[in-house]
Formats: structure tokens, sequence, C-alpha cells
């Protein structure tokens, strides 16, 4: 059974304990778009890990994590949160963690031109997570790129590294900012080569070959489905597929490979960076922060909160192709009076619902919502779905309903044993 885990809001919705959760029944975990932009928060053994570019699955022994070729590398990352998880316990190997030797490889410069674009964006400015993303998928799609097989010869590596910081530099300074340091930017990466290079392979046979021997695959998605470089709220978006079409061209399987489709979502939703956000609540917010939670995993931004947006969500589990949700942070709401799920959006006088394409109408969009009672009870010690509350049983069933997808699992803790099955 292949399994593919998908972000179906703007990321941070609890991919990594949904991953946690299933990685005890799958053999490979693989990471096929993104980089360290994202953060999976795992909290196992009664400690915390933040995951940025390591599968999840490495927390558990004896499975093989993969990083497929849609993924962004960038070495010096890697290396140092290798040493993170050393440090936390976790034992990491060449047999352990594969690297695709097809992925691209984030530079210092390409961090740089993350920055100097940004600031050239001023007031636009996407809110990104500076870690070099953007400009590192331009360059594979503009087909300049280093690929992971670039490490493999020393000699080859500082010619193209050279090369690709010289031109990098001129962008730089055309963008009004000083040069990258040549010998800085080499070192950096020529460093972290040394380091990875026994778990740089061709992954794609691997994967293969694995899934036509009856072995469990599970896929972890990275940030979300509407910062899909395609299906999201554009230009407000990272530059990868992090919708289901992704899994593939990211990994080396095909799209018959998969057998099961699990989107993640929040029991309400949240979002870090700039653009469209249509439930977006400031009481809720100050409720949730209130709270200490929704605070980033990597950068400590408070994040943005709303009410769940049933027009993303019935969008996202289409084109995604869902058959059920794993729901997070259902504790969240544990104290509210009242429940509010967006069904439909307005937008002068058309009711939508699903979200419109040009960014100025998503951003004059108005919610529609369906009001719910809450239940007012801690549901942090429930362990089945009898135990909890009638109205929030009544929740769950609606949200399914309003976004045309079943509720598989619910959330209430962070913790690895915190997740309640819903049966069907
Ligand atoms: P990811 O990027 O999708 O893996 O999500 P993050 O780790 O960035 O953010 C999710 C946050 O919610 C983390 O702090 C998790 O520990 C926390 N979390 C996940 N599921 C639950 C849940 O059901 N209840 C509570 N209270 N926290 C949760
Ligand atoms: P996980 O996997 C939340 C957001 C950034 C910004 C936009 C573009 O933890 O869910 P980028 O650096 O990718 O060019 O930034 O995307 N973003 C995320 N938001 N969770 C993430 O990952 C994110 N990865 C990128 O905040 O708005
Ligand atoms: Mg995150």
């Amino acid at each position: 059974m292949n399994t593919l885990v998908i972000g179906s809001q703007w990321g941070d919705e609890g991919k990594g304990k949904v991953i946690d959760f299933l990685t005890e029944s799958a053999d490979f975990v693989v990471r096929s778009q993104g980089g360290s932009n994202a953060g999976h928060t795992v909290i196992a053994h009664g400690k915390k890990y933040v995951l940025h570019l390591v599968p999840s699955g490495i927390l558990w022994s004896g499975k093989v994590n993969v990083i497929g070729n849609g993924v962004v590398i960038n070495p010096a990352s890697l290396v140092e949160e290798i040493a993170y998880l050393r440090g936390l316990g976790v034992q990491i190997s060449p047999e352990n963690l594969l690297l695709s030797d097809r992925a691209h490889v984030v530079l210092p410069i390409h961090k740089l031109l993350d920055a100097a674009q940004e600031e050239a964006l001023g007031a636009n400015k996407i809110g990104t997570t500076k870690q070099g993303i953007g400009p590192t998928y331009a360059d594979k799609v503009r087909r300049i790129g280093i690929r992971m097989a670039d490490l493999s010869d020393p000699a080859h590596l500082r010619e193209v590294l050279s090369a690709r910081i010289v031109t990098a530099n001129e962008e730089l300074n055309r963008l009004g900012h000083p040069a990258a340091d040549m010998q800085e930017c080499l070192a950096d990466v020529m460093q972290a080569a040394d380091i990875l290079r026994p778990h740089i392979t061709d992954t794609i046979p691997v994967l293969n070959k694995a899934i036509r021997s009856g072995k469990n695959v599970l896929f972890e998605g990275a940030q979300g489905a509407m910062l899909d470089i395609d299906f999201g709220t554009y230009p407000f978006v990272t530059s990868s597929n992090t919708s289901a079409g992704g899994c593939c061209t990211g990994s080396g399987v095909p799209p018959t490979g998969i057998d099961k489709i699990i989107g993640v979502c929040k029991a309400y939703t949240t979002r870090v960076g700039s653009g469209p956000f249509v439930t977006e609540d400031a009481d809720i917010a100050d409720y949730l922060h209130g709270l200490g939670r929704e605070f980033g995993a990597t950068t400590g931004r408070p994040r943005r909160c709303g009410w769940a947006d049933g027009v993303v969500l019935r969008f996202s589990a289409m084109f995604n192709g869902f058959d059920e949700m794993a729901m997070t942070n259902l504790d969240g709401l544990d104290a509210c009076e009242e429940i509010k799920i967006c069904t439909a959006y307005k937008l002068g006088d058309r009711t939508l619902d699903v979200p419109p394409a040009l960014i100025s109408d998503w951003e004059q969009c108005k919610p529609v919502y369906e009001t719910l009672p809450g239940w007012k009870q801690d549901t942090t010690k429930c362990t089945s779905w009898d135990q909890l509350p009638a109205n929030c049983r009544a929740y769950l069933k609606r949200f399914g309903e309003i976004i045309g997808c079943p509720v598989g699992s619910v959330g209430v803790g962070p913790d690895r044993e915190q997740t309640i099955t819903i049966p069907r």
C-alpha cells in the first residue's frame, strides 16, 4: 500500500505528525518536492523534532528515507540537520537516508537572490522563508541548475559552481546587492558535498523496485495545496507543485504506483507569508496565540489564523483526489462557543464554490459561513470516536459534507498517541 500525504491548506497542517503516525506500517518514506522551507514537527518519546529536508520516517528505525529528484537540497543545511538529528539520538547512515542524484542543489547565492528579490518587491513581497527555494527552482526551469549528481567529482563541481556564482553575482549587482564571496560559497558547498556523497544515488529504480516487491511507500508532502505553483494563491505561493501530481514528477514513481491520498488539514486555517486568506479572523488569531499556539516551527513567526475554509478544502480535495482527510488540532477549538466553516465565497453578487484564478478577485472574496455549536470540553484525553463530545462529532461529519471528502482521522494533541481513527 503506497500512501501520499498532502497539506490541503497553506502548509503547517500537521503533516509531520500524520506522517509519523503512518510510518509504523511503511518501509520507505519519501519527500518529492520543496526543500528546507518545510518545517515538520514530530513529538515522540517525549522529545520534539523539527524536520526540514529529512523525511520524518528517520525517527523510526529500519525505514528507508528518500529525498527525491523533485526536492531542492541545500547541502550545508542538510549536513546541519543531520547533525541536529544525531544530537537527538537519531541514527542516520547511507543505508537509511538516500538522496536523488537528480535533485537540484540550493546554493548560498540562491538564498542571497531570494532575499534580494523579496526586498525588490517591497510591499508586494511574497514573505518567503528566504531559503533560496524560488531561485533554485528558477534555475532548474531555466536549465542552468546544478544537481546532486554534480557533487560526485570535486573538480567538476568547483568548475560548475564557480561559473554559476559569477552569473549570480551579476544578478545580485543588478538588484543593488553586494556580490557573494566566491571562496566562501565554494567552501560551503564543497565541504558539505564531501559529507553527503555516500548518500547520493539513483533513487528512481530503488523506489520502483520497492513498489514492485510489495514494500509500503509513504510520500511526505511539504507545504500545502494553496501554495502550489499552479493551483495556489499565485503569485503568493512556493515554487513547486505541492499537490498530488508533484509526488510523481518529484520521485519517479508513476501515478499507478499510488494507492491512497490523504489530505491533512487543521480544524481551522493558518498561513504564514502574504496573500489572500478569506477566512482570516483577528479574534481566532488572538485566541490561538493566547493559548501559545500557531507560532512557526522554523522562524517562530506568529501564523495568520482564521476559520476553516470549505472553498479551499473542496478545491484542494478535487485536484488532489483525496480519499480522506486527516484533521489535526481539533483540540484548538475546545474552548470555542461557536465554530464557523466557510461554505462559499461572495465575489460582488456572484457566489463561488471554488476559488477564482485572479488574485485581485480572490482578495475581494467574502466568506459565507455556516455556524455550528462548540463542544466546550477538553478533547485532548479522548482516545476514540465514541469519547468525542457529540457536538464535536457533528462538526467533523458536517466538515466532511461541506468539503466533499470524509474526515478519516483527527488529532487531539501534538503527541504521536493523540490521534483518533474515525470509523467509516
Ligand atoms: P507541518 O509543517 O504540516 O508538519 O506542521 P508544523 O509542524 O509546521 O505545524 C503543526 C503544529 O501543530 C506543530 O506544532 C505540531 O506539533 C502541532 N500539532 C499537530 N497535530 C496536532 C494536534 O492534533 N493537536 C495539537 N494541539 N497540536 C498538533
Ligand atoms: P511546511 O512543509 C507554511 C510559504 C512561505 C511563503 C511562500 C513562499 O512546513 O508546511 P518559499 O520560501 O517556499 O519561496 O515561500 O510559501 N511556505 C510555507 N508556509 N509551511 C511551509 O512548509 C511553507 N513553505 C513555504 O511562508 O508564504
Ligand atoms: Mg510546517
